[in-house]
């Protein structure tokens, strides 16, 4: 599938290059033929017209190649909005410019401006269409959108009639020649650069968000197909501080409003774990060897590792001791109430230094899971602030064997980025005695997808994102590649040489490894990986969890398509940008359920690289994979691993409200639009994010 998107989509790509420039050379040939001395310039229009509609079959047949092997989804702008851009002029050209560039006959300037302007219908038709390939892809097209662009085809087309009409005429009545048609095409060329300038301005100004803003958009709201409602009132200017209790205020249909402060876990009772955690500097050594200064929970990273048991009250408190930007904590994977969910600027405000914020909630799930800051992700979880959140199954009476939670995760170092592994407890570990039981947890705390590797035993994936496979099998010289912000579970039983876990780089050399033996010396051999583990292929078949059965009704279904824009402004600046449904936070779309609700999401990646979509406060189901039903253990995730070309569809209940954060885990995409919400009907959030506020979720 990866393999096939991605020629497919680079074969779209290099036509559409293709296509602006033969129609730019084309153009600027045909501008010639009005002037007398430029009537040789005929053939060279000729050729480039039919080179040009060649072209434009050849993007048609790559499409058509696109939707047949990989469905609708990937193509529907294309055929919507851009085939109409191409083929309209194509046909036109064809019709008025070809039979008048092909005759012997003398060309009169009236039949070459005619030319010309169906020709230059051609070009304006296919740098829209590069336009919106690299800066404006439409994803999911509406008919605005269409109609909007093919009117301006339209009227582009008309303009051009009457221009060149005008200027044949005052050429041969002038008698102009080289020089004018030398200084006007300067002219219109030094115009052009001018309007992009300016429009490039205006637009990064126009992309700045403004000092507060509330996180959701009653604009983006979608309904999936289910029942609308009306958005709750968002906060505008009420006071954002010290907000407490209901407000009087009440939905349209009746229902009131509930705001997220009022979705906290239980605020009294004495908890049976409680942690503290403090937010703060530190030089810390990697095991790379490398010294950089972190921002550290407790002063170590991993920060602690925090293990807990199904139905425990935990209370954390968090204390900012000089993160100046702030910090919050986000418990990744445990399905918290909406108030301890950690995000700035939707469900808390940042901690800043010298204030703290404490965290309560019952754990109604087990597995391997963790905890990271909100503020500014993309920052603050690359410099260190993360650990370990384990949660124990209530029956289970200890941690037996060795059980050791291994992080991946990728620093800057002075030597350049470095990944690097790190056991989530100091101290030798890496002693384990032949026959204990082993598990190892591993998380990829990194943006970048990592391939783990086990060596020195058969093992098998016990859990993944914390939920336990069924059956898992043994197994042996696999690789598990685990997106940003995932879990593998590993168990092996050890064996009296030594284990080692190795970490595979992108380009496939070993990055990092850690070493298991009964004495702690001594390595194993580390193989090639021959093959992926396939989580949709592993475990043993078993009915899907309950509500998720065959045949399941669902109340809302939605779609999201992500997209990649090469050149995007963003809050001010200019960057590549990564889109949902063509759109960059805060203009992405908001997923509106009520309670209760079955959701059906439908993915599809058509950008170049994968994703790690993670949704707060839920875990999906995964129904299928590029239309395949599961076929091993049932999965719940909450970080989905979309690959390039690759189309999931995802199931979950919506049963926790509250303002929920979707978004992908490479946490430079979220930073540069690739974040979105889920929200319920009649929840409304007092938070605001933005410069003014301090809240910076990404
Ligand atoms: Cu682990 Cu919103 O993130
Ligand atoms: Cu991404």
């Amino acid at each position: 599938m990866t393999e096939r998107f991605l020629l497919l989509y680079g074969l779209e790509f290099m036509l559409t290059f293709l296509l602006a420039i033969v129609w730019g050379l084309t153009g600027l040939a045909a501008n010639g033929l009005k002037y007398a001395a430029f009537r040789r310039w005929r053939r060279a229009a000729r050729f480039g017209c039919r080179a040009g509609v060649v072209l434009v079959l050849l993007w048609c047949a790559a499409v058509a190649a696109t939707w047949y092997s990989l469905g609708w989804e990937f193509v529907m702008d294309r055929i919507a909005v851009m085939l109409p851009l191409l083929a309209l002029p194509a046909m036109l050209v064809v019709r008025t410019a070809l039979p008048r560039l092909r005759g012997t006959a003398e060309l009169t300037p009236e039949s070459a401006a005619h030319a010309a302007a169906s020709i230059h219908t051609m070009t304006v038709g296919a740098l829209l269409v590069l336009y919106l390939l690299l800066l404006d892809i439409p994803s999911v097209p509406d008919a605005r959108e269409s109609v909007a662009y093919l009117a301006a085809l339209a009227a582009a087309a008309i303009l051009l009639r009457l221009y060149h009409r005008r200027r044949a005429g005052i050429i041969r009545l002038r008698g102009q020649g080289i020089r004018t048609f030398a200084l006007r095409t300067a002219g219109w060329t030094l115009s052009a650069a001018v309007l992009l300038a300016a429009w490039h301005l205006w637009s990064l100004d126009r992309s700045k968000f403004p000092a507060s803003m509330p996180m959701i958009h009653p604009e983006t709201f979608e309904y999936g197909g289910g029942a609308v409602f009306p958005p709750a009132d968002m906060p505008g200017d009420r006071e954002i501080h010290g907000h407490h209790g209901h407000h009087a205020a009440a939905a349209a249909d009746g229902s009131a409003v509930v705001s997220v402060t009022e979705l906290t876990g239980p605020r009294t009772g004495e908890p049976d774990r409680r942690f503290t955690l403090v937010a703060q500097k530190k030089r810390i050594e990697l095991p790379t060897g490398h010294t950089v200064e972190a921002w550290t929970f407790n002063g170590r990273v991993p920060g602690p590792e925090l293990v807990v048991r199904e139905g425990d009250l935990v209370e954390v408190e968090l204390i900012n001791k000089d993160i100046d930007a702030g910090v919050t904590v986000h418990w990744h994977g445990v399905d918290v109430p909406n108030a301890e969910d950690g995000v700035p600027g939707v469900t808390q405000n940042a901690v800043m230094p010298g204030e703290s914020h404490t965290y309560r909630f019952v754990v109604h799930e087990t597995g391997s899971h963790w905890y990271h800051s909100h503020q500014t992700a993309s920052i603050q979880v690359v410099k260190g602030l993360f650990g370990a959140f384990v949660i124990l199954p209530r029956d289970e009476p200890d941690r037996a064997g060795a059980d050791l939670t291994v992080f991946s995760h990728d620093w800057e170092t002075p030597d350049g980025p470095r990944t690097a592994l790190h056991l989530a407890e100091p101290g030798d570990r890496r002693i384990i005695r032949p026959g204990t039981e082993v598990r190892l947890r591993l998380v990829n705390s990194a943006s970048l997808t990592k391939t783990f590797s086990l060596h020195g035993a058969s093992f098998r994936v016990a859990a993944i994102d914390g939920w336990d496979i069924r059956g898992p099998e043994e197994t042996e010289g696999i690789g598990l590649k685990i997106g940003g912000g995932g879990r593998y579970d590993v168990t092996f039983t050890m064996p009296d040489h030594p284990v080692a876990l190795a970490l595979h780089g992108e380009e496939g050399g070993v990055s990092a490894a850690v070493m298991f033996s009964r004495d702690g010396t001594g390595t194993a051999d580390i193989g090639p990986v021959a093959a992926m583990l396939d989580p949709l292929e592993y475990g043993a078949p078993a009915p899907a969890p309950a509500p998720f059965g065959e045949n399941i009704e669902f109340d809302r279904e939605f779609l999201m398509v992500l997209d990649q824009i090469y050149f995007g402004h963003y809050n001010g600046r200019s960057n590549a940008l990564w889109a949902i449904n063509g759109e960059v936070f805060p203009h992405t779309p908001t997923y509106a359920v009520e309670e209760g609700d079955l959701v059906k999401v439908r993915i599809v990646n058509r950008s170049l690289v994968y994703h790690p979509m993670h949704l707060h406060g839920h875990h999906v189901f995964v129904l299928s994979r590029n239309g395949k039903p599961y076929r091993g253990s049932p999965l719940m995730l909450d970080t989905v691993l979309v690959e390039p070309g690759e189309i999931w569809e995802l199931a979950f209940r919506a049963d926790n409200p509250g303002v929920w954060m979707d978004h992908c885990h490479v946490l430079e995409h979220a930073a540069w639009g690739m974040a979105m919400h889920l929200t319920y009907a009649n929840v409304t959030t007092p938070y605001l994010a933005g410069e003014a506020t301090g809240n910076h979720p990404e």
